[in-house]
């Protein structure tokens, strides 16, 4: 792997626990006003030092985020879909040369294994790779999986190893039953992200059946900022990932900064 790249990549797996927090903020970009995102910066900024990332989209990023203090940057770079189409038409939305000038630790971009445009999307995260190569910046492939589709460890390690298998650095994932097999199958380090907003003690226990069971960390969204105290619920998962924390010592940790 190219010096650039790797270095990029411990920006954001930090080489000290070989883990990850991601602060996932980039449902807008098919989601549009997210509950909890309406108005990104007053969200994003008070968890920014909290986060050992930020995955956005260069909207987001331009407008609401402070190059002086930014953490490291994982810039959304597929999209041009919204919930009220079909979701797995994405392309490339923004070049690498953008990405570069941004400054961003790694770019994103979803691929739809069984979807309606998998080949489109693949096709897309092999050119982003040569990309990626080309600029020493490594790419996270998002497995997003369609409504009819079952979040298995079956289909998962499908969509995990293709990632792998056409290059991306860092796959981004759902947790399920057998996570392990998933994660056993994948060439590259896998994070988990969080889904729907669950109850938060049920967050941080997903997390740590994740990370326990061989993810290198969270790249989580909702369970974070639409959590009842967003503050302590990311000082929380970070326990959970960085210091091996069980679900119960991080959920009493959750309550005593909520207080
Ligand atoms: C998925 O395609 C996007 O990156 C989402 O915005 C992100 O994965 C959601 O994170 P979470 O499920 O934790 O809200």
């Amino acid at each position: 792997m190219d010096w650039g790249l790797k270095n990029r990549l411990s920006r954001i797996i930090k080489p000290k626990t070989g883990k990850t927090v991601m602060l996932a903020v980039d449902h807008g970009y098919f989601l549009g006003p997210t509950s909890g995102l309406e108005e990104p910066h007053k969200t994003i900024q008070p968890l920014t030092p909290f986060a050992d990332s930020l995955m956005l989209t260069r909207g987001v990023l331009r407008s609401s985020i402070d190059p002086a203090i930014a953490p490291p940057i994982v810039l959304r770079v597929s999209g041009g879909t919204s919930i009220l189409s079909e979701l797995s038409n994405e392309g490339i939305i923004t070049s690498m040369e953008d990405a570069v000038r941004l400054n961003v630790s790694g770019v994103a971009l979803s691929i739809f294994v069984g979807g309606e445009f998998e080949r489109q999307t693949l096709l897309s995260l092999a050119e982003l790779v040569d990309l990626g190569e080309k600029y020493g910046i490594p790419v996270l492939a998002v497995t997003a999986v369609g409504k009819e589709m079952a979040r298995d460890a079956r289909y998962l390690s499908l969509a995990c190893r293709i990632a792998g298998e056409l290059g991306a650095h860092l796959v981004k994932t759902y947790y399920c039953e057998d996570f392990e097999s998933v994660v056993r199958s994948c060439p590259v380090p896998v994070v988990i992200a969080g889904g729907k907003k669950i109850d938060e003690f049920d967050a941080l226990e997903l997390s740590h059946k994740a990370v326990r069971e061989g993810a290198v960390g969270v790249d989580m969204g909702r369970n974070i900022f639409q959590a009842e105290n967003p503050l302590a619920m990311i000082q929380a998962v970070r326990a959970v990932v960085h210091e091996d924390a069980t679900p119960q010592q991080a959920y009493d940790l959750y309550c005593s900064i909520k207080k």
